[in-house]
């Protein structure tokens, strides 16, 4: 495996792949691996035939009060797992190597970057596609591999690539749970035992939306109060958004229809900002 710091390293290294006939496949990431990240790296590996995995805590998609400083690292631990799963590069690049000399280039997609997250967390969306942009460069690869349980994400970086005309398709890949439900993330590792139990209301919540629908509930209005119901059992769960929206457009739907809408929730437990959604 490969371990690359630098960007002129990682494009020589890319470019020997190509050059040898390899397709690529990149899976980005900040580290602190898990089976929701290592889930991208198989299906990664099912479809190319070399895979690339950037860990890189990414300045720029942190609010000033948000967890930067915090934010779970274990590199080390990270690229063992990584070369145990087989994996061919990984680029740990630093800041200054990211973001040169006071950078002020930025990508914004207006409208959708203000929606779900981008609500709640400004200039998150605009720094996650700042390093993406800047990541599909480095690597050019034939695919990239984002998971579902960041679907305000994925509707941004759709939108990216297809108004900045990347060549690269964009694979999304469903959301690792425990057997319990709770959605695997790295902030799990902020929860107590007791916000972990308390954390595991917000999948209820999306169920109860998804079986109420399939019950032939249609109206969002319902669907939503039914589930701040259930999300009311847990006081200590502080509800920043709970939408059924169209995945695309990240826009509210009036009316919900099977395979065309997404229910999202972001919530606070204790101090950690836990997010999951569910495709209807
Ligand atoms: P990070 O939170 O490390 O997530 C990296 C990728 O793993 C994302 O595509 C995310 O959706 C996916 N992922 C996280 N938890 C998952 C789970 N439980 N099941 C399936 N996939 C999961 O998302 C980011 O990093 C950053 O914003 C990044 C795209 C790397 C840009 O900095």
């Amino acid at each position: 495996m490969l371990l690359l710091k630098t960007i002129a390293e990682t494009w020589n290294a890319c470019e020997r792949m190509r050059t040898a006939g390899k397709t690529l496949g990149l899976v980005p990431t900040m580290g602190a691996l898990h089976q929701g990240h290592l889930s991208l790296v198989r299906a990664a590996q099912a479809s190319c035939d070399a895979v690339a995995v950037s860990i890189f805590v990414n300045p720029t998609q942190f609010g000033p009060k948000e967890d930067f400083a915090g934010y779970p690292r274990s590199l080390e631990q990270d690229c063992r797992t990584l070369e145990a799963a087989g994996v061919d590069l990984v680029f740990t690049p630093s800041a200054a190597e990211m973001y040169p000399n006071g950078a002020s280039t930025f990508v914004e997609v207006a409208g959708l970057s203000d929606r779900l997250d981008g609500a709640s967390r400004p200039g998150h969306f605009r720094g996650v596609a700042t390093v993406v942009a800047k990541l599909l460069h480095i690597f050019a690869p034939e695919r990239a591999f984002f998971g579902q349980k960041d679907a305000a994400q994925i509707a941004v970086l759709g939108k990216m690539v297809r108004d900045l005309q990347f060549p690269v398709r964009l694979e999304v890949c469903p959301t690792v749970r425990e057997p319990d439900g709770l959605a695997l993330s790295s902030r799990n590792s902020y929860l107590s035992d007791e916000q972990r139990r308390q954390a595991l209301v917000l999948y209820r919540a999306l169920l109860a939306v998804q079986q109420q629908l399939h019950g032939g509930e249609h109206d969002p209005g319902k669907l939503i109060a039914a589930a701040m119901r259930i999300l009311d059992e847990e006081p200590a769960v502080r509800v920043d958004y709970f939408s059924i929206v169209d995945p695309e457009t990240l826009e509210d739907v009036l009316d919900v229809r099977p395979g065309a809408a997404l229910v999202a929730v972001a919530a606070l437990v204790g101090a950690t900002r836990l997010i999951d959604n569910l495709p209807l």
